[in-house]
């Protein structure tokens, strides 16, 4: 089966922002400020730093193209890219210029028509188990989310597991800073260290019959 996504270009002049933390005291008033000092965006629009996707590239061999459905400002597709792949995404609200357009993943019908291959994404926390059962159901190679370890271990989340059981779980052993993207893109923000533990989970589509063993590695 061929891919109906178009490829994408991604042009190289245009490099990722450094990821940073808040400024100090940034928010500190507001009711919806988290402990972190972030306020909680409605879209949960929080960028990881490029090795992240460097190290699923690295760990895991994708054949085919690789669609990002809540690409924000590009990161994951420009790695593939890197990577030598075809990449492209789309995103709820309009964060990059080399996005396709502004779609909700969950509703979206075309992905249904069209395939892509593989996604590969860090989606929404809170719509992370929605985006993984929409992705695995689309996709006919592979699918890759960046999670947070304790997506693991959920009586919620359990049927997924059941129903899906992953190829692979990939255990980022460095904690990732994922900042606010709107602080991000504002340049409002300094280095920090990340505050949660992110792991890459990864199912072989069609196949998921046959794995009883889920593979863990540890990724540094
Ligand atoms: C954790 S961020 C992903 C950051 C991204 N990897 C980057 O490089 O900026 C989650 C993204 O999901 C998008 N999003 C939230 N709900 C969505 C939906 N229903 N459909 C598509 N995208 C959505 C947000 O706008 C946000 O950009």
């Amino acid at each position: 089966m061929t891919s109906a996504l178009p490829p994408l270009l991604y042009p190289s002049a245009d490099p990722a922002p450094a990821l940073d933390g808040p400024p100090a005291g940034a928010g500190a008033t507001n009711p919806k400020q988290k402990r972190s000092g972030y306020v909680r965006d409605p879209h949960d629009f929080y960028v990881e730093p490029a090795w992240c996707a460097e190290l699923l590239f690295d760990e895991i061999t994708f054949h085919d193209a690789v669609y990002d459905p809540c690409c924000g400002i590009f990161t994951i597709p420009k790695v593939a890219i890197s990577y030598g792949l075809r990449a492209s995404g789309r995103d709820i609200v309009a964060r990059s210029p080399h996005q396709l357009d502004c779609t909700d993943f969950l509703e979206c019908q075309e992905v249904v028509r069209f395939q892509p291959p593989n996604i590969v994404c860090n989606p929404p926390y809170k719509l992370a188990e929605a985006f993984a059962r929409k992705a695995i159901r689309v996709a006919y190679q592979k699918v890759a989310i960046l999670v947070r370890l304790d997506f693991l271990a959920s009586q919620k989340r359990h049927a997924l597991f059941v129903e899906h059981p992953p190829a692979f779980v990939l255990v980022l052993s460095r904690r990732p800073s994922m900042p606010p993207g709107e602080l991000l893109l504002r340049g409002e923000v300094r280095a920090t260290s990340g505050q949660h533990d992110f792991m890459w989970v990864v199912w072989e589509c069609g196949v998921n019959d046959a794995i009883t063993n889920t593979i863990v590695r540890w990724l540094k």
